[in-house]
């Protein structure tokens, strides 16, 4: 493999990385569809950089090394923006989202953004996301088997809906979540996820072709969430904590409020990266601990050494072994396999290699999580990986890095934490699967392929 790598590395010109060399339509197809297998096999035949080509993007550099990573990750952030690279994400969140914005408007947005997802107004979540899974889970039977992803996504939606939006239980919500829902329903399967990517199929055929039905459920979401707000502008409420209260009093530089359109995008963004994520991240959980006994009994052992019910949702938060899990988790299949693109703005040199201007920068977190020489045994579950070693950022980035680091990152942890130790204290499960799980793309994420079927055996 070694001597494959250095031949190309010998080909490559202008001091470029290797380019891969197979026709652009598979480099599509192969890279869409089945994405795990793609990418172990061109950096097998590539190495740790490698510009690969994409229809409608410019020419995309894929990173795996650490040395490249952390280059990217330390880099003045002036150098990068984000279109049109992240354009696929756009018909979801619109054009004024956190994740679409670049230079000062990102900065000043995620500004106004961070706080509620770090501290003591995160930590009031605690008992919210306790209470959402005890009900969500306490419609399960004894012998009863579900999809472990379906009930996950309930979780976290409905807790989005109540820490974003503030939403309490009523009409408005329940619509809201069946609108959100339905919406989803367009990118749930690797092939209808080709939509997003592929802006030649974007086109209105009518409500059954798959575009058309997706832009009607998007209409309905957007239509309850303008009513909302509506309602919100009329009736203010400075008590209330939600995070649509924190951006409705929001003021810019030059003092004025977000307009109902930048609302909303940033809403629609957090609605969205803030459940389909930790859904896919809680379903990963539940498989592992269920497939490995040795796993589910390390982490009995040190959620009985507490009372869950009776601990702070801090101090759960801080279990050391909960907490390898959840970061085994991460690292095995990260919920998404790259970090968002950034595109050159001027030449930069990554890894000794200048890359020229306008060529997308794109970090790759499943090939980084699965180097051998950082991770031995790659391929195997081992939580105690992080209970001996700590890594880099650059070695272990799940929530990506830099200026775009996930926003909601101690937001998922904190809730990953919270609904497995309320879940594992509560019931045990089996696992119902025949074969193993493999992950496979739902619209940006990639999520277990059967959603992890499980067996309900007791409940206390
Ligand atoms: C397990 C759960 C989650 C994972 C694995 C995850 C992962 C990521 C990744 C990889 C990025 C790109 C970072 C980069 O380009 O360097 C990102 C960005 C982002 N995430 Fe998350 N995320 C999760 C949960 C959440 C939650 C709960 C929220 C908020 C409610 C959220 C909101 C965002 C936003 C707004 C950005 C864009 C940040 C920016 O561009 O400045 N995510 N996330």
């Amino acid at each position: 493999m070694i001597l494959l790598q250095e031949n190309f590395l010998n080909q490559s010109d202008n001091n470029l990385p290797p380019r891969i060399r197979e026709p652009k339509l598979l480099q599509i197809f192969w890279g869409l569809l089945q994405q795990k297998d793609y990418l172990e096999t061109m950096a097998k035949r590539y190495g740790d950089i490698f510009i690969g080509e994409f229809a409608g993007f410019p020419s995309s550099v894929v990173i795996s090394h650490p040395q490249g990573i952390q280059e990217i990750f330390t880099a003045d952030a002036k150098l990068f923006a984000t279109a049109p690279g992240n354009s696929i994400m756009e018909p979801l969140v619109g054009t004024n989202s956190l994740l679409l914005l670049d230079g000062d408007r990102h900065i000043q947005r995620r500004k106004l953004l961070m706080p509620p997802f770090h501290g003591e107004r995160m930590r009031a979540y605690g008992n919210l996301m306790c209470d959402i899974t005890d009900r969500v889970m306490s419609k399960l039977k004894v012998e009863q088997t579900f999809i472990a992803r379906e009930s996950m996504q309930e979780i976290s939606m409905t807790v989005i809906l109540k820490a974003v939006f503030g939403l309490q239980e009523g009409e408005r919500y329940e619509k809201i979540k069946i609108a959100l829902i339905d919406m989803l329903k367009s990118f749930n399967t690797p092939l209808k996820t080709m939509f997003l990517f592929l802006k030649v199929l974007q086109h209105d055929l009518g409500s059954l072709s798959p575009w058309g039905y997706f832009i009607r459920q998007r209409e309905a979401l957007d239509k309850l969430i303008y009513q909302e707000i509506q309602e919100r502008r009329n009736q203010p409420d400075s008590s209330r904590e939600d995070i649509l209260n924190l951006l409705l009093s929001a003021r810019d530089d030059a003092n004025q409020p977000m307009s109902d359109v930048e609302l909303r995008d940033e809403l629609m963004s957090m609605l969205f990266a803030g459940h389909e994520t930790i859904a896919t991240a809680l379903s990963w959980a539940l498989y592992w601990i269920h497939s490995l006994p040795e796993v589910r009994k390390k982490l009995l052992q040190e959620l009985k050494s507490i009372d869950v019910e009776r601990t702070e949702s801090t101090e759960i938060a801080k279990l050391p072994y909960l907490n390898a899990v959840c970061s085994e988790t991460l690292r095995m299949y990260p919920v998404v396999f790259f970090t968002q693109v950034r595109i050159l703005q001027t030449s930069m040199q990554v890894m000794g290699y200048e890359i020229p201007k306008g060529m997308m920068l794109t970090p790759c977190i499943y090939l980084a999580h699965h180097r051998p020489d950082i991770y031995p045994e790659p391929k195997k579950f081992k939580p105690e990986r992080f209970l001996e070693r700590q890594f880099s950022p650059y070695e272990y980035l799940p929530f990506g890095g830099g200026n775009r680091r996930c926003l909601g990152m101690a937001f998922a942890l904190f809730e990953m934490k919270l609904v497995l130790a309320t879940i594992l204290s509560h019931y045990s499960f089996t696992l119902a699967e025949s074969s193993p799980v493999l992950p496979a793309r739902r619209g940006l994420t990639f999520a277990p392929s059967s959603g992890v079927r499980l067996m309900v055996r007791g409940c206390q």
